[in-house]
């Protein structure tokens, strides 16, 4: 059925204006200043703004990771995304030495297919470059429409592959079409300190931090981006948490080099102290990179404003602290990383970014949603507000109060790492191709009716109904 949504202020990455906008068959199909219809579904959104559905370019639903699984999985987090106004994910499909990548692509579709309440996307992990993997990326990147590739710098003897495979990766990518994304960390240097701390008798969380310097983080950012011009290639840089990466991201970007940051909100508003909380609580804020000292929030914040930054992930990792995040004590090394964050995403910039003045609300969606788009392959199906695009549309209530809470979260986990924090801003109803998903802060969607995302190339706009959107 028709729907309109009346009264509100729709805001996209360029403008802020009051009109109407109406939507059918999945798609936005007029906006304009007064739209009657008596047959459609009136929505009024007085006193809200009407923002594109999120698009979160860093989840990790139900994936294996230190000798556990991540809590969330395609229903319990997408579910939980929605709540917080996104409508689009990118997960990351792990993948096996010597095993096909179609193997492991069908493994992640099978996770998602029945389970994911909104639209969904892969990013493939790449840990080697043979004749075979060169082969079948080609197939994955034309015909499954995964378009961005994942080399982790880190976790030796896990993930991390070396500097050879990440290079061959850039290469490719540039030919084929695909951005290639870094877990920027020196994993060598992090495994050696990590080792020494042990065997000096530093078990504790904290260690998690102190083991990880944002050297390792700044060094690993640097390499990736000499890397890639060498390759003369795209890259984007996951989870970027410190000065030192960004000041990186900045030179390489002067130096001409087709460079990406993305930052998460838990580096914009915790910090290392965290870690430090007695009774092993610090477990519940161990993830990679580390939260750092709390001045890097400011330059992190700075960089959002001025666009060295320009994408904010949740990197939704979640493990519950009773049972999961338990099985490092004794041991910070064997703590699961990783963190609930992927319902909290958007009102946390919204509230601390957008209402305490540091970003513009257009800045909000750029930042959320509409450069997640471009630069994955989306756009302009998804990430903005204009006919012919994806009604993927949230009304957001900008004054409304409420305190996080692991109570009234709709992660799966048993705690959230913001507990306790104030926040101004909420989704109020989420559309996801023009149905309901969140109606009046109830979820009203279904599992499975999430559709897989194929996405176009680097730098190619998605095909959309209307011919007059261009990526820009
Ligand atoms: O600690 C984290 N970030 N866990 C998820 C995996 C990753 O490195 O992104
Ligand atoms: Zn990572
Ligand atoms: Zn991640
Ligand atoms: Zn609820």
């Amino acid at each position: 059925m028709k729907k309109i949504i009346k009264n509100g202020c729709i805001v996209t990455a360029t403008d802020t204006y009051n009109a109407d906008i109406a939507m059918e068959n999945g798609v936005i199909t007029q906006i304009a200043e007064n739209i009657i219809d008596l047959q459609a579904e009136i929505i009024d959104a007085k006193g809200m703004y009407v923002f594109p559905g999120g698009i979160d370019p860093h989840t990790h639903l139900d994936m294996p990771f230190g000798g556990t699984m991540t809590k969330d999985d395609f229903e319990t987090g997408t579910m939980a995304a929605a709540f917080g106004g996104t409508t689009s994910i990118i997960d990351f499909c792990l993948t096996t030495k010597g095993k096909s990548l179609k193997s492991a692509i069908e493994t992640w579709h099978a996770k998602a297919k029945d389970k994911a309440v909104i639209d969904y996307g892969f990013h493939l992990q790449i840990v080697e470059v043979t004749d075979l993997v060169l082969e079948e990326l080609q197939e994955m990147i034309t015909e499954e429409g995964i378009t961005s590739l994942k080399v982790f710098m880190a976790y030796k003897n896990q993930f991390q592959a070396d500097d050879e495979t990440l290079f061959k990766t850039l290469i490719a990518a540039k030919e084929l079409g695909a951005l290639v994304m870094v877990h920027a960390e020196n994993g060598d240097v992090i495994d050696y300190l990590v080792k020494k701390a042990l065997e000096e008798g530093n078990t504790d969380p904290i260690y998690h931090a102190l083991t990880r310097p944002p050297e390792a983080e700044g060094e690993a950012t640097g390499r990736a981006a000499t890397l890639t011009q060498l390759a003369n290639s795209q890259l984007y840089v996951v989870h970027v948490s410190c000065a030192e990466a960004v000041k990186q991201l900045e030179e390489a970007r002067k130096k001409g080099v087709d460079i990406w940051g993305e930052t998460c909100p838990q580096y914009l508003v915790l910090d290392q102290s965290y870690l430090e909380k007695p009774n092993f609580e610090g477990a519940k804020y161990v993830w990679s990179p580390p939260l750092r000292e709390a001045w890097n929030q400011d330059v992190l914040w700075n960089a959002l404003k001025t666009g060295q930054l320009q994408t904010l992930g949740s990197d939704q990792c979640s493990f519950d602290f009773k049972g999961q995040k338990d099985l490092g004590r004794g041991d910070f090394s064997k703590i699961p990383n990783g963190g609930p964050i992927i319902e909290d995403r958007m009102s946390i910039l919204f509230s601390e970014g957008v209402k305490k003045g540091r970003i513009t609300l257009n800045q909000f969606v750029e930042i959320t949603s509409t450069r997640a788009a471009k630069l994955f392959g989306l756009y302009p199906k998804k990430g903005t507000i204009a006919i012919g695009a994806d009604a993927d549309i949230v009304l957001f209530d900008p004054e409304t109060e409420r305190i996080i809470s692991a109570e009234t979260h709709h992660m799966a986990v048993d705690y959230n790492p913001f507990e306790g924090m104030e926040i101004i801003g909420e989704p109020v109803t989420v559309f996801s191709r023009g149905e309901y998903v969140i109606k009046n802060k109830v979820f009203v969607g279904t599992a499975g009716k999430g559709q897989y995302l194929k996405r176009a190339k680097y730098g190619e706009a998605l095909s959309a109904k209307s011919k007059s959107l261009t990526m820009k």
